[in-house]
């Protein structure tokens, strides 16, 4: 199983900070899972959310922000004192940092085009800047970004994000070209994993925290999960 820490090891950190993703590779996590968005003047930045309220002491919408805006706010401190001047990470500080790393990652895509026109194209160029693509997927639960990304890179893997236990998870597929289902460990059923599997769909399961979300997960045939907590399995001996 591989174990990616989500947004960073959240658990632990201010989600999405160098914190975060500082402590994921401290923790031996074998990969990183972050969220993008573009500011207003077109930078690929790092946050969950469309606003900065929640994890900033900054209020309002990233598009509307430009990049200097969003770097004036502190997002460590909502979390701990001890964190006091973590600022917002663009995609390209983060692969800056990342590339001598041994880690895999996942981008993934907060709505795509309808709110941020060429993101695709930015992620891609970044990666490719990078040399990254090889060790990464994207992700979006707005899966006709992940049909976009596939058209401007077909080597580049893809992840369907779902949450809602649809009926048959495998008709996502075919119209996406996508490589992974990324569904919540919630809708894994013994029904549909079998039957990706047989398909050589691989399975990546959100959010397991704890224990006994991550031996259901298990039992289901998931290759990997994103946790809060990336040393929390134990996992490290065990196959991928
Ligand atoms: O990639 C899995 C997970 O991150 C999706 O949900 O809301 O934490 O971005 P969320
Ligand atoms: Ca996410």
């Amino acid at each position: 199983m591989l174990i990616y820490a989500h947004r960073g090891a959240r658990g632990y950190a201010p989600e999405n900070t160098m914190a975060a993703f500082a402590e994921a590779l401290r923790l031996k996590a074998d990969g990183i899972e972050l969220d993008v968005h573009l500011s207003r003047d077109g930078h690929v930045v790092i946050c969950h959310e469309h606003t900065i309220d929640r994890t900033s002491n900054g209020h309002g919408w990233i598009r509307d922000l430009t990049l200097k805006q969003l770097k004036s706010y502190d997002f460590g401190s909502w979390f701990d004192r001890r964190y006091q001047g973590q600022s917002l990470v663009t995609l390209s500080e983060f692969m800056a940092w990342f590339t001598p790393t041994p880690l895999m990652l996942n981008i993934e895509i907060k709505n795509g085009p309808v709110i941020y026109p060429r993101i695709e194209e930015k992620i891609i160029a970044i990666l490719q800047q990078f040399n990254a693509s090889g060790r990464t997927i994207v992700s979006s639960f707005f899966h006709p970004s992940l049909s976009r990304i596939k058209e401007l890179d077909g080597t580049l893997k893809t992840g369907i994000l779902f949450e809602c236990r649809p009926l048959n998870p495998l008709q996502f597929i075919r119209p996406t070209k996508a490589d992974y289902l990324h569904p919540c460990w919630k809708s894994l059923d013994a029904g549909w994993c079998p039957a990706a599997l047989a398909a050589g769909i691989g399975i990546h399961a959100y959010t397991v925290n704890t224990k006994e979300e991550y031996r259901f997960t298990a039992k289901m045939g998931a290759r990997a999960v994103f946790t809060d907590y990336p040393d929390r399995f134990n996992t490290h001996a065990g196959p991928q």
